[in-house]
């Protein structure tokens, strides 16, 4: 389903007179239908920044990396264009990070219904299991009907797992999706996403708590730590 080889990031700073720092470097596997591929490593490794470049925010300094589509259609993601890129994320690949990229002037449980509506299902349907998923991840009804701009950093992000999750992706990838819960509702957020690849998600993902990070994912890649590269001349 996914296939990076030598994948590699790095970062010209400019306001350091053009110094060159890599944010990971040589990053290569294989990710079957299905899987879950987990990414470990210490802070500054270059974990958020491979997760930006597979879901194409970020595009690799080096390396290759292809998506075979539900159609078996397999895409080179370096070089996809913009609209094919844009496909994929609105019908098949799916992004929890910890920043919601919010909708300006949609209520929160419009945002969620509108994410199932996209994938083809009738909004009656879609709005009742929105409703359900925002019961499920506790957020209050009184806020059902606001702007999630005007919301908590848990409440963003349990909305945006919810956004996420509900559309059902073929590939979900996930930059610590709990990190600002509460444990309570962390447990719920992971058993949300157990359910999702129970049936048939496959999923890279990064976990602050390795033992939870070791117990869903079927391979574990671990990143080296970050170096300058090129200083400034
Ligand atoms: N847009 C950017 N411009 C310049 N440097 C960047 C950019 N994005 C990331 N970096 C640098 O790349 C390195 C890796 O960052 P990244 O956020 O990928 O690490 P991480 O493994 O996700 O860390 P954490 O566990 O703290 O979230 C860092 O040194 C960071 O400063
Ligand atoms: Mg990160």
């Amino acid at each position: 389903m996914m296939r990076c080889e030598g994948l590699s990031k790095s970062f010209i700073l400019h306001v350091r007179g053009g110094a060159r720092i890599e944010a990971f470097r040589d990053v290569s596997f294989t990710l079957e239908p299905g899987q879950f591929l987990g990414v470990s490593g210490p802070s500054g490794s270059g974990k958020s920044s491979l997760l930006k470049c597979l879901y194409r925010t970020y595009l690799p300094s080096a390396g290759k990396m292809w998506y075979t589509d539900a159609r078996a259609h397999t895409h080179n993601l370096s070089a996809a264009d913009e609209h094919v890129v844009l496909r994929l994320r609105r019908q098949e690949i799916g992004c929890i990070s910890q920043f919601f990229p919010v909708i300006p002037r949609v209520s929160a449980l419009d945002t969620i219904t509108n994410s199932m509506v996209a994938r083809g299902h009738p909004r009656a349907d879609s709005e009742t299991r929105a409703r359900e998923l925002l019961e499920r991840l506790a957020i209050p009804r009184r806020l059902w009907a606001m702007y999630p701009s005007t919301f908590s950093g848990g409440e963003k992000q349990r909305i945006n797992i919810i956004h996420a999750v509900i559309a059902r992706p073929r590939l979900l990838l996930l930059d610590e999706p709990t990190a600002s819960l509460d444990a309570a509702t962390a447990r719920e957020a992971v058993s949300l996403i157990q359910e999702l690849r129970a049936e048939g998600t496959a999923m890279i993902g990064v976990f602050h708590d390795t033992a939870l990070l070791a117990r869903l994912s079927d391979t574990v890649i671990e990143m080296a730590p970050m170096r300058e590269v090129e200083a400034a001349s």
